[in-house]
């Protein structure tokens, strides 16, 4: 998959392919990154591409002449039918289904905004989507763009050691992922659960999706299309066995709360 973003911080966002999953992802050539300078594509000698906004006010726009040249030479060299996004706190918010979405295309082109923004034109002409990292602003679009290109790259086919990692990761199937534990087999006196020990690998499994099931009533009912006062019964999202093994989470939990202080009850 390839990625053209356009940016005054190209060197900021190169980083993302010189390390980790990403920087793996780039030397097998699963994706490419390619940035582009709005600098480079404007007309006067002190290369200029933000201006004072009409009306007054503090602070600078982004040029829309500057911006439309440098968004249609990437377009040129970009896969056909590549969308632009501009990444913009008043976008819609950035989730994984979405993610998941724009991971099976062959290439995104990713507007990173600075100063107060960009012209509204350049929005009007030439954006297709606008996502937000969340409700926070942010100096410029250059960290958005990297997450975009994190999440999207984990999802390519090879990208992960193992295939099914991203399978298991938080928000699959709208479920958050279980709690995971590594050598010693005690810290501080805490133990890694007996059945992640027993070899049992039906077991395990069906432990974990416990697990999830439980971590996800309680921290975010909202992917069940759930409120916490909601019976298990009628959470449509969930099969028969879900249901099942979500009431003995709860179960387990419920007997395991009394015995917890007070600031670890209802996490
Ligand atoms: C200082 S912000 C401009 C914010 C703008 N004046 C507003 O309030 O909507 C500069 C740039 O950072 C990026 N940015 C800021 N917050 C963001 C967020 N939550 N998600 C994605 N991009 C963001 C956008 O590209 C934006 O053009």
């Amino acid at each position: 998959m390839r990625f053209d973003v356009i940016t005054l911080l190209p060197q900021l966002v190169e980083a993302v392919t010189k390390v980790g999953v990403t920087g793996r992802a780039k030397d097998r050539g699963l994706i490419d990154l390619h940035c582009w300078n709005p600098r480079d594509f404007s007309n006067d000698n002190h290369r200029t591409v933000d201006d004072r906004p009409y009306g007054g006010g503090p602070g600078m726009v982004m040029k829309a002449d500057v911006l439309l040249k440098t968004i249609r030479h990437a377009k040129l060299q970009a896969p056909e039918g590549t969308k632009v996004i501009y990444l913009s706190p008043q976008g819609k918010k950035l989730d994984q289904s979405s993610v998941r979405e724009m991971s099976q295309s062959k290439g995104l082109i990713l507007l990173c905004g600075r100063y107060e923004g960009i012209d509204e034109r350049v929005i009007q002409l030439e954006v297709d989507d606008e996502w937000s990292l969340g409700d926070y602003v942010l100096s410029g679009g250059e960290l958005g763009a990297m997450v975009m290109i994190d999440a999207i790259t984990r999802l390519q086919p090879e990208a992960l050691g193992h295939n099914e990692s991203a399978l298991q990761d938080s928000f699959t199937e709208n479920l958050l992922d279980c709690e995971h534990y590594t050598r010693p087999e005690v810290v501080e006196s805490l133990v890694v659960p007996a059945v992640l020990m027993s070899g049992n690998h039906p077991s395990i499994a069906r432990w974990r999706r416990k697990q999830s099931l439980g971590k996800t009533w309680q921290r975010r009912p909202d992917l069940l299309n759930a409120t916490p006062s909601t019976k298990t019964t009628d959470i449509k999202a969930l099969s028969n066995d879900d249901k099942k093994l979500l009431d003995e989470y709860l179960q387990d939990h419920c007997s395991q709360e009394q015995d917890l202080p007070e600031h670890k009850k209802d996490i």
